[in-house]
Order: C-alpha cells, then structure tokens, then sequence
C-alpha cells in the first residue's frame, strides 16, 4: 500500500462514523433536516398534549401513536396541558396538508401541522428516529426495561414532492386475504405511501363481492389452477381463488384511513374481464353460445365484455354502484389496459354501435362505455361522486368525450404517454413499467424467485428514475404523482411478494416524497441498513443483497 493509499483507507475509516451520524435512518428523506446537539430522552413520566382539532383527529393520531409507543417500551405517555408537555402537537393551519414539523430538542418535542395527516407523518418521522424498528413494527422491545428510549436533537421541516404516492398490488391473479393487506398497508404508511390501488378484477379472478352479482364470486373468483399456465409452465388443476366480501373491505377501508391512505379500487373493464364473462357470459360475453372459463393462462384474453349490450352497461353501472359504498374515496380506476378489440370487430351490434357514434376506431367503442359510466357516476350526489382513472391504452381513442377531469395512469412508454395525457389537459400519474414494476425480478442473482423480468429493476434502478424529467412548468400540475405497481401472474405466495417489493417500495416512496436535487442512491442505500430491523419485526420478507 502507498502512503495514499494508506491516507486514503485511514480517512475513509474515520469518515464513515461521522457520516452515518449526519445521515439520520429516515426513509424517505425530508425536505430539510438538520442535526443538533444532545438527544431527548422519553421517560416514565413523560407528557404529551395536542391541540384541539374538530373531530379530534390529532388527538387521535396521538393516541394511536402513544398506545403502540406504549406496547413496546412500557412507558405510559400520559395528557397534560400544551406548556407542560414535553411532546407537543401543535396546529399551526398555515401549513400544507400532508406537512409538518418536527423540533426535537433535548427539553422538548414539537410537533407542528395544519392537518392530521402531517402530525401523523411526523410521528412517523419521529419513530425512525428512536434508537430500535420495535415501535414502528408495533412489537414489544426485546429488553425494553434498560433500553433508552431516545431522539436525537434534529430540526425537520418537510412535505412531500407529489400527492400521489400510489402502490398498486394485484390480487385478480393470485389472492393473499386480508392480514397480509393490512401488513402491506402498515408499511406504505411507514413509508408515507397514500395511495393503495386494490387490482380486484383480472382474467383469472374476480376479488370483490357484488350483492347484485353473486356469481361474480361464485363463479368468477375460482379457477382450475393455482398456478397460471405460461410456456413450460402448466396449469396445474387445483382448485384455487378468494376473494373478499364487502365487510372484509370495510375493514380494510377503515383500517387504511387511520393510516391516511386512500384506497383506490379497480376493476379492469371492458379487457381483462374473463372471470367476469365466465360468470355472466349470456350477457357478458360477444359470443355467449360458446363456453366461458375463469383464464387458466397468463396473458391477455380476447374474451372482453360485450360492451355493446345495454345489459352489459347497467351490469358495470351496478358494480360501480356498490363499489361507490364500500370505498369511500375519491378516486375510481376502471382499468383499460390491454383491451383486445378482435371480439367486437367480429359482432354485428358492435359493428352498428361503432357506426352509430360515427367513428371507425374500435377503441372508441371502449371510450363510449367509460362515458356511459362517467354520465352514471356524474349524476349521483357530491359525495359519491368520483373521478376516474384508466391505463394510457385509453389514449389510443379519442378521449376527448370524457373531458378533462381523468386521470391516466401511465405504464407502458409511461413518460411519452404521461406527457401525451398532459399535453391533452389531462392529469397523470407516473408509474412506469420500467422501473416501477416490482414484481420483475430485482436482481440478476441466481436466488431470485422466479418472476417477469431480467432482474434489471434493481432497487439502484427504480431509484435512479426521475420522475417529471425535463417536463416544462407549464405541463407540471397535470402531473399527479408516482406509483409503484405489483403484477402476480408468477407469484402465489405472500412472502415472494414481500420479497420482491421490498426494498424497492422504499425507493419509489422516496421519488414521491423528496425534492429531486435532494436524492442520492448512495445516501439512500446507507439509510436502507436501519430497514431490515423493521422488516424483521414486522414479518415482511425482503429482496437482501442490498442490506448487510
Ligand atoms: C398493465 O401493466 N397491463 C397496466
């Protein structure tokens, strides 16, 4: 070794101490952060207060907090009156909706925001910030009667880069219930995540009950094989599926909104739709003297809804209907990705309806369905009214009967078609299949499970992407957000689907949280090591040849 060499290895040893401790463990980095001297110290007697707030939502963002907080340390973090209290949430209503800020000193914590969500994102903040994953995981603290419970002396002023913070999960393909829905939704709130859109209808499965439909579950959410046939692969014959009832979803809904997170449901309508069809083919199906199975296959089925007949419109007017009272949000996808249009080329009532709205593009019969349901949708009362998403396939028709209020979430050539949407007045969101895909394989190692891909994604990939790059100001506001999207044709069980999702997810919560000048994969990385605790605790599998 040189004595360079030797400077350089001695300096290297000495700086990464120092380094780490400037790179507090917070994913994903806030706006503005700054370290200060001393820690705060939680103890037995510790006080917190919050302001009132109407519905006393902080106070109960406060109370969940303190109650998980209590579970793993034993420390009993009782009300008093803001001036005596050591941990303050404090309104202050000149702030952004999700924002907050944090103030750790070694006297005292204060908390401020305008909303619920921002005190509940800063004291997510503020549990990666104590010294162990366990409050965060909600677990009880191995040796938690001499740990210490400390925060280290920051200032935090933060809010996130975009509103859409969006994951999407598959079940139409495979089918993982409702605790492993709940465990993926404690992580995205861990995460700042916002957005979970429930993939519930596909080809091979139909997810969600709907009480005018019974067959849809009966029928339409089982299938002859667990697994779906692919080149080698075949159809195995085990009778397999699920799906979720309206009550279960119920519980899921509420179960997001104390996490602030809306759900977004999907069916994908009029493609994508053979469980749907083999449920109700005598008028679903374009061909309904021929037999109609749940798909057995991945892929893309040609057996689309007959969306031509009027008993098929009031069939999708009606799920809309009860979709609309389980899933209180705002937001509705209705799918129309991959939308074959074969069948309805060869459909005498088709081939009319296309004449008789004066177009020669099939994807316009498409288009003039979601306009039948947005007219539907459009004339119910303001609370159920909802806005619409579709797949940028939709831009392959004219789009303009369906205005300006959409939202087109864009996969494939996702920055063309993103920009293509906004140019056209249209709001965006950004979810690429390449990266954002995190089903495919997210590493070239031969321990990865089998998956799309080539294990290209990988978690430095799906970092590196820029989201918004070089769009002009003006075009910015179309642009809603990023969203990262987990396809299951490959994957029946839920530990694969951890495995494969984390810690990817972490780095697209990342790109719609934090200002871009602010991201840098080798920063990410090192705080990524606190991660595994948390996933450890929590019981989620995880992708492992980024973490030590
Ligand atoms: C999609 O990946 N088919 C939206």
């Amino acid at each position: 070794m040189t004595l360079k060499q030797l400077l350089v290895a001695a300096w290297a040893v000495c700086a990464l101490p120092s380094q780490a401790q400037n790179t507090l463990p917070v994913i994903p980095l806030p706006a503005q952060m700054e370290r200060a001297e001393g820690v705060f110290q939680f103890e037995a007697k510790t006080k917190v207060a919050a302001d009132d707030y109407p519905g006393d939502s902080i106070a109960m963002v406060l109370d969940r907090f303190a109650q998980k907080f209590q579970t793993t340390t034993g420390l009993k973090l009782t009300r008093t009156k803001a001036k005596k209290a050591a941990l303050y949430l404090k309104l202050n209503p000149t702030m952004g909706y999700e924002a907050y800020r944090l103030n750790v000193t070694p006297q005292k914590v204060v908390v401020e925001a305008a909303r619920p969500a921002g005190f509940f994102y800063a004291l997510q903040t503020l549990q990666q910030l104590l010294p162990s994953r366990s409050v965060m995981a909600g677990v009880k603290a191995g040796g938690c009667c001499t740990a210490k419970w400390t925060l280290p002396a920051v200032t935090i002023s933060d809010e996130p880069r975009f509103g859409w913070r969006g994951f999407m999960l598959d079940e139409g393909r495979h089918f993982y219930g409702k605790e492993e829905i709940k465990k993926l939704l404690d992580v995205m709130a861990a995460y700042k995540l916002n957005r979970f859109h429930w993939h519930l209808t596909e080809d091979q499965g139909w997810r969600i009950e709907i009480k005018k439909y019974p067959r849809l579950t009966e029928v339409g959410a089982w299938r002859n094989s667990k697994v779906l046939g692919w080149g080698e692969v075949k159809p195995d014959g085990q009778r397999y599926g699920g799906f979720y009832t309206q009550d279960d979803a119920r519980e899921i809904v509420q179960y997001a909104r104390e996490r602030f997170i809306e759900i977004v449901p999907e069916v994908d309508i009029p493609g994508h739709s053979q469980a749907a069809v083999a449920s109700y083919p005598e008028f679903l199906a374009c061909d309904p003297q021929n037999a109609h199975e749940v798909w057995l296959w991945q892929g893309v089925s040609a057996d689309v809804i007959n969306v031509s007949n009027p008993k098929a419109v009031q069939f999708a007017k009606d799920v809309v209907d009860e979709l609309t009272e389980v899933f209180p949000f705002g937001y509705l996808h209705l799918g129309g990705d991959e939308c074959p249009t074969q069948k309805w080329e060869q459909n005498a009532d088709c081939q009319q309806q296309l004449k008789a709205i004066g177009s020669t593009n099939y994807r316009d019969l498409q288009i003039n369905f979601y306009r039948q349901l947005q007219q539907h949708i459009a004339a119910k009362p303001a609370e159920k009214q909802r806005h619409l998403i579709f797949w940028n396939e939709v831009l392959h028709g004219n789009t303009a009967p369906l205005g300006k209020d959409i939202t087109i979430m864009a996969w494939v050539g996702a920055d063309g078609a993103a920009r293509d949407a906004a140019e056209r007045g249209l709001y965006t969101i950004l979810s690429p299949q390449i990266p954002y895909y995190i089903n495919r394989r997210q590493s070239p190692l031969p321990t990865e499970p089998r998956s799309q891909g080539n294990g290209t994604e990988t978690v430095e990939a799906v970092y590196n992407y820029v989201p918004m790059n070089g769009i002009p100001a003006e075009l910015q506001p179309r642009y809603m957000g990023v969203q990262a999207n987990f396809w299951t044709e490959w994957v029946e069980d839920a530990s694969t689907v951890q495995y494969l999702m984390f810690p990817r997810l972490a780095a697209v919560a990342e790109a719609g949280w934090t200002p871009q000048g602010l991201r840098s994969y080798n920063d990410f990385l090192q705080r990524l090591q606190s991660e595994s605790e948390y996933y450890r605790l929590r019981e989620v599998n995880y992708g492992k040849h980024v973490i030590k």
